[in-house]
């Protein structure tokens, strides 16, 4: 059913089977509508309008962190609303359409929940969610996050940087790379009747990338735990790459040898390579990544923002792809 994966972002998803020749005239469709901006604006503000315009922080437990000290951890730009970083997500688990998540995913227990932490260390183990929050002080951190759609977003995060808990599990000097697996149960995730990724939802970063002390373990936003639809109880959040590489909901890290797996790389790797650093000088093959729209700021009519190398944060993770051809590796 190769067809059924390769589609990609951007191309709503029919659940069950669809004669091929009537999916092959919607994908045309759907790539026209996602390959000019007016179908992209079109396509945003239909997602917007199902959004709860009501929605604010105050319902879930209170998550305080001190203002992060990280050089580049608090952007100045504006937080976006607490609707749109609520109401507007991509967590396929719970369906691919953007309001899908804040609808389905309130069934996801979140307590109790662990960690698995294994591979290339000395201290390999099962963390439980309340040791992960107690690990280190929390932080509130404030970043730009780019969508690979064309989109972006201003969001306050709670959490401390993932390189906590790597220096804590001691890796072996085999550690290259880390892969982050996600929880997939059928019984709380309709998404995983669909095809459109191989499950468990997998990510992965180059160790010197996890050690980066922007790349934050992430466990609250808005100054509260993380709403389910947002990768409670703890995801990872990498400002500087495409927003899928920071994987909601994680069960398992593993440190390993050899580069990982990535679900979207998997799935279509000439569009979605490991890498995946905001880069507007490389576009996706379907669409250009020289320009954004914020949600929830830039109107329908606006004129784009350009978008940024590393997304901003060049200052900061420029160096560690010194002399990389970031064109092959994307
Ligand atoms: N993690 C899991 N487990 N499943 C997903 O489908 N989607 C990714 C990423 N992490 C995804 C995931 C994508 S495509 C994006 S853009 C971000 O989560 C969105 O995070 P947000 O909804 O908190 O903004």
């Amino acid at each position: 059913m190769q067809f059924i994966k390769d589609r990609g972002f951007s191309t709503p998803v029919a659940e069950g089977i669809t004669a091929r020749a009537t999916f092959d005239q919607r994908r045309d469709f759907l790539r026209q509508l996602a390959g000019g901006s007016a179908g992209v604006g079109m396509a945003l503000w239909s997602g917007r309008q199902a959004l709860a315009q009501t929605a604010a922080p105050g319902k879930m437990r209170a998550l305080p962190g001190a203002r992060s000290t990280v050089a580049g951890a608090m952007t100045m730009e504006k937080s976006s609303s607490y609707a749109d970083v609520t109401g507007y997500n991509n967590f396929y688990e719970f369906g691919t359409d953007k309001s899908d998540p804040a609808r389905h995913a309130g069934r996801l227990k979140t307590q109790p929940w662990s960690v698995v932490v294994e591979g290339e260390v000395r201290k390999p183990g099962t963390w439980d969610i309340d040791a992960l929050l107690k690990l280190s002080a929390m932080e509130e951190r404030i970043y730009r996050m780019r969508c690979v759609e064309g989109w972006s977003m201003v969001i306050p995060w709670v959490g401390y940087s993932l390189a906590e808990l790597i220096r804590r599990v001691e890796p072996t000097g085999n550690a290259k790379y880390l892969q982050f697996v996600t929880l997939a149960d059928k019984a709380q995730m309709p998404g995983l009747r669909s095809s459109v990724l191989e499950w468990p939802y997998v990510e992965g970063l180059r160790m010197d990338e996890a050690m980066h002390p922007l790349t934050l373990l992430g466990f609250g936003l808005y100054g509260e735990i993380l709403p389910n639809q947002n990768g409670a109880p703890v995801r990872l959040v990498v400002p500087w790459k495409y927003g899928f590489k920071s994987a909601k909901s994680i069960v398992r890290i593993r440190f390993v040898e050899a580069q990982p797996a990535a679900s979207w790389n998997v799935a279509l790797p000439s569009e979605y390579g490991f890498y995946s650093n905001v880069n507007p000088k490389v576009d996706h093959p379907r669409w250009s990544q020289a320009t954004e729209r914020r949600i929830g700021d830039d109107g329908l009519l606006a004129r784009k923002r350009p978008t940024l190398m590393f997304n901003g944060y060049e200052n900061q993770v420029g160096q560690l792809y010194a002399g990389m051809d970031l064109a092959k590796y994307f």
